[in-house]
């Protein structure tokens, strides 16, 4: 337990703190990094490169501390990271280092300012918050290595299937290399995958929702080609153009916290913009497969019909559920965007809805959701990268 003294200290310093919050989680990850360059196998280099993973730790660091006597108040925060660091086998070994450099940051950008008491404050709140991170994380290795055919960490599976979805997306079937049966995941998780690409110093490490319902066999990852961009998209590019059936990756258990209720029988509106479309089919084919009474909507945003993934398979889901209605809306053909109207149009009443998309898109879209009144604990979201925070207005 901290004492009252402590937390006077973190709550008055939180503010000073957020003002140079990135700077000081820049300086943070340089030194981290110089010290431990074993690390860079494990972070996302193209995440750091454009500030989104500073931003996302500095957020949690500071919202911990702001509620440091009561971290409950921010436990789905905790959750949904544990999710992403078990995924990438982040483990308890790693918190120390994390803590250290942290530290250092906070000292070497605030110079005098940071007095030894308000270090030593620092020091005791991050081991508070790391302690929490450490037992949930614990919890979900534990679990995974329980459950049958589970495993700890990564493992090999062998690219069983290659599949062209659209001009963009390419579908992989993943069977592990052990023949071991695949633990099931719920309908919206993901997994990590790890690579060793030819001429890169380190692993590269991407996360991939599932795109199906749980088969037992085989985890079906949906991949977009980042080509639109100088650099090119390294992980996906690797995966569409140098890999070839047979060939060996390494992948995590499913993780991740947006995902269906299966337990529930509320109506269910799904809604995604480009390849944000994965985590939407595995909730569509899972609902089709176990619950295919239940209501759902599906809406979707392409660019064109030669962008999207998997309208037919969508069309046949649709028509074998018997209350369903599946949309597609494609920007470059005249349709629009999907907007308020078609929202307040389509949603089906008392949903829970799920939303994944580009930021811009999830920004639209979730801003119209609420603006129709919708409560946001049924609105679901994902981000295809770190979690930003969405700007909305009057939300
Ligand atoms: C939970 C989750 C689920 C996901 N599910 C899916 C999925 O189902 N399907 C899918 O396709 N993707 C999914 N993603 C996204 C995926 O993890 C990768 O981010 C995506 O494939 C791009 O990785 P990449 O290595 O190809 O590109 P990266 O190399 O990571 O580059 C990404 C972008 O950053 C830019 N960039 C790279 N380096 C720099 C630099 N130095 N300066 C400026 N810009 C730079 C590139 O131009 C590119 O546009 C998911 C992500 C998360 C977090
Ligand atoms: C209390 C300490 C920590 C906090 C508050 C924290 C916070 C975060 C946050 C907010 C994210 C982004 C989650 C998202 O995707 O939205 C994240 C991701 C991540 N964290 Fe942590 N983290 C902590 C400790 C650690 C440790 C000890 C390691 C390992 C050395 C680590 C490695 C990572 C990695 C690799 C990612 C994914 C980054 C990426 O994709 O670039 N974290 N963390």
């Amino acid at each position: 337990m901290l004492s009252q003294e402590t937390i006077k200290i973190i709550k008055s310093t939180v503010p000073v703190l957020e003002q140079h919050g990135t700077t000081i989680t820049t300086v943070f990850y340089k030194n981290m990094f110089e010290k431990h360059p074993e690390l860079l196998n494990i972070f996302n280099h193209a995440n750091q490169s454009q500030g989104r993973q500073q931003t996302a730790l500095a957020n949690t660091v500071y919202a911990a501390a702001a509620n440091i006597d009561n971290l409950a108040a921010i436990l789905p925060a905790v959750v949904q990271i544990a999710h992403k660091h078990k995924s990438l086998g982040i483990k308890e070994e790693h918190y120390p280092i994390v803590g250290y450099h942290l530290l250092g940051a906070i000292k070497e950008v605030l110079g005098d300012a940071a007095t030894s008491e308000i270090i030593a404050a620092w020091g005791e709140a991050y081991g508070v918050i790391a302690d929490a991170f450490i037992s949930i994380e614990k919890d979900m290795y534990d679990q995974a290595k329980q459950t049958d055919g589970g495993w700890e960490t990564f493992k090999d599976f062998i690219i069983a299937d290659k599949v062209v979805e659209s001009d963009v997306i390419t579908s992989f079937y993943l069977k592990p290399a052990d023949g071991q049966p695949l633990p099931s995941y719920k309908p919206g998780q993901y997994i990590s995958v790890r690579l060793n690409i030819p001429g890169e110093e380190y692993t590269v490490n991407r996360q991939y929702s599932l795109s199906q319902a749980a088969t037992g066999d085989l985890y079906r990852i949906s991949v977009k080609r980042e080509d639109e961009f100088i650099p090119n998209g390294k992980a996906s590019i690797f995966l569409h153009n140098k890999t070839a059936i047979g060939d060996i990756v390494e992948v995590s258990v499913p993780a991740g916290d947006f995902h269906l209720d299966m337990d529930s029988n509320n109506p269910v509106t799904l809604i995604s913009g480009g390849v944000g479309i994965t985590p939407m089919m595995s909730m569509y084919d899972t609902i089709a497969k176990t619950n295919s009474d239940r209501h759902v909507a599906f809406l979707h945003s392409a660019r064109s019909r030669k962008h999207q993934a998997f309208d037919s398979v969508l069309q046949k889901l649709n028509e074998s559920l018997a209350n369903s209605t599946y949309a597609t809306l494609y920007s470059e053909e005249g349709d629009g965007f999907i907007d308020r109207e078609f929202l307040a149009a389509n949603v089906l009443d008392g949903s829970d809805i799920y939303v994944c998309g580009p930021t811009p898109f999830m920004q639209a879209v979730i801003q119209g959701l609420y603006e129709l009144g919708m409560p946001k604990e049924k609105v679901h979201f994902e981000f295809f990268g770190p979690a930003v925070q969405l700007e909305l207005v009057n939300a």
